[in-house]
């Protein structure tokens, strides 16, 4: 597919994030050219304006100062090398794995999607990007060969510990850019992901809903939790990959609408799934809970047990602080630990001290809020303890022990 704005939009904030790599091997699946719904930025100099291959060329090397940039394209031009992404490469090219790999507009064309993932995957180095751009909206029903969800990429993302730098979207039709593709016919999807680990590429999993499931009862209660900012994925993926017996601890359930999403979904997945809660039920974070707990005699205990008298899932609560319930658990005995408490860095830090040792090899040690605007005190502390450990997912900081 084509350059667009989006494509400008796109390496422009990755730049101010400062994450591109510098000078770097690039891996274009699929060549790009110039789609021309906007101008070439004027700083950019392109020999042959009139060739959108030879535009889209010039853009890569103004915004990525690229050692070198190769494509492959079956249908692509003489610089492009032919290889048939339907098929597993043997072959190694030169300067593979890459620093950087692109798929603009190019995996919805290709049958073998499984092959596809896992090629862009295995072709990246550990900390290079990976940027999809693909068409999604009831109006590309007849351009490609599928249309992709956002779903796919946060399980492509859950499952092999992809860092979501950045997603948006683009409303061709208006040029309009930004979170909400609910109302657009036809966007492209803009995908930015850090690649944490050098690990085998793993296929997501995705449980289809069960008509005798039960129902989801967060909605009614107040708090934080929901899909907005992946909290929600990172809960349901714990449960779909968690082993048949396990136990999970979240720190932090305040009235309870984080717990009851997880509950449900434990009893949704018919595993025997232990579920813990710690919270002291009376430290207030910021002025709405000190108003919540004015309105209940300073203490929410009560409150949380009659919000989640609906769960389909026994809760056992420890009414302590987080550091304390810790030491109720030997170490590595936990399958997941989500941790929502205080958010000071002082907190995050002796939380995270806490429930590290207690997660079982293999296990997830996760929490909430990692946003350097919102709440530095929770990105220092884990940058500082568990650095080149963790992969971000939307809001959420995550570890895979
Ligand atoms: C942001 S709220 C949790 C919200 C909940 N996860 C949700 O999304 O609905 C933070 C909770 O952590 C609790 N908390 C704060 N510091 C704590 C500590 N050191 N030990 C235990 N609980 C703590 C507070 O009482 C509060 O209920």
């Amino acid at each position: 597919m084509a350059l667009t704005k989006g494509d400008i939009h796109l390496w422009d904030r990755l730049r101010k994030m400062q994450v591109i790599p510098s000078n770097p091997h690039v891996l274009e699946l699929g060549e790009a050219n110039w789609h021309g719904d906007v101008p070439l930025p004027p700083e950019i100099v392109c020999e042959n304006p009139h060739d959108p291959f030879a535009v889209a060329r010039a853009f890569y090397q103004h915004i990525l100062n690229p050692a070198t940039l190769t494509s492959i394209d079956m249908d692509g031009t003489e610089d492009a090398i032919k290889l048939n992404l339907n098929k597993w490469q043997f072959l190694r090219l030169p300067n593979c794995p890459f620093d950087i790999t692109i798929n603009s507009g190019t995996a919805e064309h290709v049958f073998n999607q499984a092959n596809f993932f896992r090629i862009m995957h295995e072709w990246t180095k550990p900390a290079g990007l990976m940027v999809h751009a693909t068409p999604i909206g009831a109006g590309w029903h007849s351009h490609g060969l599928y249309i992709h969800t956002i779903e796919l990429f946060g399980l492509l993302a859950l499952a092999n510990e992809y860092s979501t730098l950045l997603t948006f979207y683009l409303d061709v039709d208006t040029g309009h850019i930004g979170n909400d593709v609910s109302l657009y016919a036809r966007s492209v999807m803009y995908v930015a992901f850090r690649k944490e680990q050098d690990s085998t590429f793993r296929y997501p999993v995705q449980t289809p809903k069960r008509i005798s499931d039960h129902p989801h009862f967060f909605d009614g209660i107040p708090g934080w939790f929901g899909p907005q900012d992946g909290y929600l994925q990172v809960y349901a993926d714990a449960v779909r990959t968690a082993p048949l017996c396990a136990v999970f601890v979240e720190v932090g359930c305040w009235l309870g609408r984080s717990t009851a999403f997880l509950a449900v979904e434990i009893a949704n997945s018919k595993k025997v799934i232990g579920l813990f809660v710690v919270d002291t039920f009376c430290t207030p974070g910021n002025e709405e809970m000190v108003n919540e707990l004015a309105a209940h005699d300073g203490n929410v205990r009560a409150a949380f047990e009659a919000n989640m008298s609906r769960s389909p899932t026994p809760v056992s609560v420890l009414e302590c602080a987080s550091t304390e319930a810790a030491a109720n658990f030997i170490d590595a005995s936990l399958e997941f630990c989500f941790i929502d408490a205080s958010h000071d860095y002082e907190s995050v830090k002796a939380d995270i001290l806490a429930w590290l040792p207690k997660i079982r090899p293999g296990g997830t040690l996760a929490g909430h809020d990692y946003d350097s605007e919102t709440d530095p005190g929770v990105v220092q502390a884990v940058n500082e303890c568990l650095a080149g450990r963790f992969f971000v997912f939307g809001r959420c900081w995550i570890v895979r022990v």
